[in-house]
């Protein structure tokens, strides 16, 4: 048997683009081995993401080193994958970029194929979006993982065309994933020794598959991989509030090891600026899914994501948002400034007229805000002992382990006799805003 060629793949931007990743790796698995040292690699994989202009700034400014590097090992095969090969298609082989191969987040099954054309001179390029791709029977290749979490991908695309948003574009129209595979992927993975799956979405609760007479939402896919086993967790990412339902509430309350943990964006707090946004709910809303939570899932974690300084924001329109963090109490939060997004209806419609000074202090305040609140609420669960599951070592030490509790909150503690995957009881005694600090009991 010939040795396989090296793959070295760097992933930016979201949880679904590191899914994705492991797609790749596994359709090009035949030829390929994956490799976590660039200077090792045959072929170097960039996938990567548009979401706000300092992701792309950051990949051109790599691919300038990659540039370097290829000089130097003129055999070096380059490609771009994601959000940005979709986006930028052409652009990305211009003359001058290192780029041999450009492929969209739908057209992975043809890197094999796409692999053959490239060399001595030539590119090769597919980005046509599909409206039924969904990878559903790949197995993915876990090749950096823990062995604990894995990420399944149950859904791809996107057609809620929030104004601001890149993504409906870039990844096309919104389709399910035949529900079996995704039982399967998940069982495979408890078989081999995982304990928490994450199933991923662009916003999951709008998932659907029918079959004959019979249609698995949401709510029944979870339901449906929380049994596959008792000890196996399960997280979801990301919901959209127009259409949390309470059905999903009740099932995340009913199954313990359904994660106590709700990423919810809001993006804004102020009604104006969500129908600008084209986010298809208001403030009021937005809050009565938060009391639904509150009143079903009590012991939940709340987080989300906030835009600073869209279109036309005013004063008011951004204290509505710190009102509204304040009244929620989020755990914790990703926080942005707006950043125009060429093609989407806001970059066409409404001009991008927050100063950058305004922006960033707004943000400022934001982010200061949520570093209060997730102190106060971290403070609520010294004295009190969480079932963790053990991810790997502190960053600090290796006398110390990290793992998560039900509401994804890192705990640190000492190792004592416990190992990476077991669950352990953990009394907690000291945090900051990011981490609890306990001891095993
Ligand atoms: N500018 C700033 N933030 C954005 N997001 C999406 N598009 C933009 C943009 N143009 C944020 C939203 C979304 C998260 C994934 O990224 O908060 O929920
Ligand atoms: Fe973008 Fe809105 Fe879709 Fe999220 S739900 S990916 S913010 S368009």
């Amino acid at each position: 048997m010939t040795e396989k060629k090296k793959l070295y793949i760097e992933t930016y931007g979201c949880q679904m683009n590191f899914s994705d990743s492991e797609i790749v790796a596994s359709v090009l698995a035949d030829t390929y081995s994956t490799t976590t040292e660039i200077e090792k690699a045959d072929l170097v994989f960039i996938n990567t993401c548009s979401i706000r202009d300092n992701a792309e700034d950051r990949i051109w400014k790599r691919l300038v080193q990659l540039g370097y590097m290829k000089r130097k090992r003129k055999d070096l095969k380059i490609g771009i994958l994601g959000c940005m090969a979709e986006r930028l298609k052409d652009k990305l082989l211009q003359q001058g970029t290192a780029v041999d191969l450009v492929v969209g987040p739908d057209a992975y099954r043809s890197l094999p194929d796409l692999l053959k054309e490239v060399g001595s001179g030539h590119h090769a390029i597919n980005v046509i979006l599909s409206e039924e791709e969904t990878y559903a029977e790949i197995s993915p290749v876990r090749y950096d993982s823990n062995g604990v979490s894995a990420f399944i991908s149950i859904m791809r695309g996107c057609q809620n065309f929030c104004s601001y948003c890149v993504v409906p574009y870039t990844r096309g129209k919104e389709r399910s994933r035949d529900p079996q595979t995704i039982v399967n992927e998940a069982a495979e993975l408890f078989n081999a020794g995982y304990r928490e799956v994450t199933l991923l979405g662009q916003n999951v609760n709008s998932y659907r598959w029918c079959e004959k007479d019979a249609q698995v939402d949401f709510p029944k896919l979870i339901e449906k991989v929380a049994l596959i086993n008792p000890q196996l967790r399960v997280r979801f990412a990301t919901s959209h509030p127009k259409d949390l339902s309470d059905d999903l509430l009740w099932v995340i309350a009913k199954y313990n090891n359904i994660c106590k943990s709700i990423h919810l964006p809001v993006q804004s707090g102020s009604s104006r600026m969500l129908a600008k946004m084209n986010r298809k709910y208001t403030r009021e809303w937005y809050l009565d899914r938060i009391a639904a939570i509150k009143k079903t899932v009590p012991d939940a974690s709340i987080s989300t994501d906030i835009i600073a300084g869209f279109c036309s924001e005013t004063e008011e329109d951004h204290q509505d948002t710190l009102s509204l963090m304040e009244y929620v109490n989020y755990d914790f939060a990703y926080m942005f400034k707006y950043s125009e997004r060429p093609d989407t209806a806001a970059a066409k419609r409404y001009p991008d007229d927050v100063s950058e000074v305004e922006k960033s202090r707004r943000l400022q305040e934001i982010i200061d805000l949520q570093s209060k609140l997730s102190l106060s609420r971290n403070k609520l669960d010294v004295g009190k002992t969480f079932e963790v599951l053990v991810e790997g070592f502190s960053k600090r030490s290796e006398e110390h382990l990290s793992g998560r509790t039900s509401q994804g909150k890192v705990v640190v503690f000492p190792k004592e006799n416990a190992k990476i995957g077991d669950y352990v009881n953990v009394t907690v005694y000291d945090c900051t805003g990011g981490t609890l600090k306990g001891k095993i009991v």
